[in-house]
């Protein structure tokens, strides 16, 4: 078979790019190695950025998100029994939106399959083949019969664990990463949010998200010891943690409830660079891992998205290569500053085990800057709302 661009894997990075080069009349084809039902089961998380926003409309997926979504135009910090709020309109003029991370991948694969594009699901050991070449190729099986695509590019959207990355030759590639000492337990669960924005909450005891997937379905997280397993956590011991963390006007509101969805992930800052090698982009967690705490994961898959959608757009329109060959270098200088604002968010907000007392005394001075400080909750609000592309 054949077709312009390979991409593999169907998480969201995948099916965007699919679905914006299909309305450019670019094929493609996708290989998942999931089933469908398994990557629209995965949980993840849910604040978008207005690019991301804007991306979803142009790739014509907009419409239930509109419909749906949650326009947040500020967030809340909660720490010394005291709410901060940072007001994203008042100090950026813009705004974020809630709209889960599981209902964008449902979207873009409805109009997937809504427009006749190909995926493969359940594609077994997926292989990109000569990437150095000008004709590389993708291999995979199913239902034991083997398959060969050959294509133009080769797209790696397969996740951090995924195949496309380790294709990189090792004296090529180079990768930076930070393993944060906890992880967070969060879950899923039908009550109506306790407010109507966002609250980061720092205590002694760690950290603890309040969000919300709708105004009667919550999300809740609190930092965990690395080592703990979900087993470790009843939903009695989640909430009083979860009580002991807010400050007690916000622990009054919880209504505790059956928990539909309980996992913990743990924390990581990761960086490969380059983004391409020969014929094969990376794009997503392929690439880059951030901390969930400043919502950068599903945004930075979707900036990759947008110059990696540019870049082969102007390619097939004018042959040129320049967007491509420069596409490594422009989409790592958003990683990087994405990276380093989540590494930031976290940094501040989390209980560090071995932190000394001086480095203690620093969190508290950061924190007591940044709620007193206009210039520092402006710098936070243009990062959490979305650096320019
Ligand atoms: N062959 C085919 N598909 C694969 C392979 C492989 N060898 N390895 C992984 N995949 C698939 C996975 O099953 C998954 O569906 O690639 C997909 C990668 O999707 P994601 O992990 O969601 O990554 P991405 O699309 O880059 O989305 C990034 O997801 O994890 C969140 O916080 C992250 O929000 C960010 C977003
Ligand atoms: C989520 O809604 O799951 C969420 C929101 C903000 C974060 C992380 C997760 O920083």
């Amino acid at each position: 078979m054949r077709t312009q661009v390979g991409i593999i894997g169907a998480g969201p990075a995948g099916l965007l790019l699919g679905q914006l080069l299909h309305r450019q009349g670019i094929s493609n084809v996708i290989l998942e190695r999931r089933s469908a039902e398994y990557v629209l089961d995965r949980v993840r998380a849910g604040l978008i950025e207005q690019g991301t926003v804007d991306l979803l409309d142009q790739a014509g997926v907009g419409r239930r998100m509109h419909a749906e979504g949650l326009v947040h135009d500020g967030v809340e910090l909660s720490f010394d029994g005291e709410h901060h709020r940072i007001d994203f309109k008042a100090l950026v003029g813009k705004a974020v939106m809630v709209y889960g991370q599981t209902e964008i991948t449902r979207d873009l694969m409805q109009a997937r399959a809504a427009a006749g594009q190909e995926t493969v699901y359940e594609a077994e050991d997926v292989q990109p083949l000569d990437i150095s070449s000008a004709r590389p190729s993708l291999t995979y099986r199913k239902d034991g019969v083997s398959y060969e695509i050959g294509c133009d590019f080769i797209i790696g959207c397969d996740g951090f664990h995924g195949v496309s990355r380790s294709t990189i030759p090792a004296e090529v590639l180079k990768t930076y990463e930070r393993i944060y000492p906890f992880g967070w337990l969060g879950i899923l669960v039908d009550r109506p949010p306790i407010s109507p924005e966002l609250i980061y909450a720092h205590s002694e005891r760690g950290f603890a998200l309040c969000t919300m997937r709708s105004a009667t379905r919550s999300r809740l997280y609190v930092q965990c010891p690395l080592d703990d397993q979900v087993e470790d956590w009843s939903d009695d011991r989640f909430w009083s943690e979860l009580a002991l963390r807010l400050d007690p006007s916000d622990a009054a509101r919880l209504v505790p409830g059956p928990s539909i969805e309980k996992s913990i992930a743990p924390l990581r800052s990761f960086v490969a660079e380059p983004m391409r090698f020969g014929r094969l982009f990376l794009a997503g967690d392929a690439a880059h891992i951030v901390p969930p705490t400043g919502a950068k994961g599903l945004n930075l898959a979707a900036s990759d998205v947008f110059y990696l959608w540019r870049a082969l757009s102007e390619h097939y329109e004018t042959g040129a290569m320049a967007g491509l060959d420069a596409y490594s270098q422009t989409a790592l200088k958003r990683v990087w500053l994405a990276e380093r604002f989540s590494w930031w968010m976290t940094s501040i907000l989390h209980t560090f085990p071995e932190a000394s007392s001086f480095e203690q005394q620093l969190q508290k001075a950061e924190l007591g800057y940044l709620v007193r400080s206009p210039a520092a909750m402006t710098a936070l609000a243009e990062n959490y709302v979305g650096l320019p592309y």
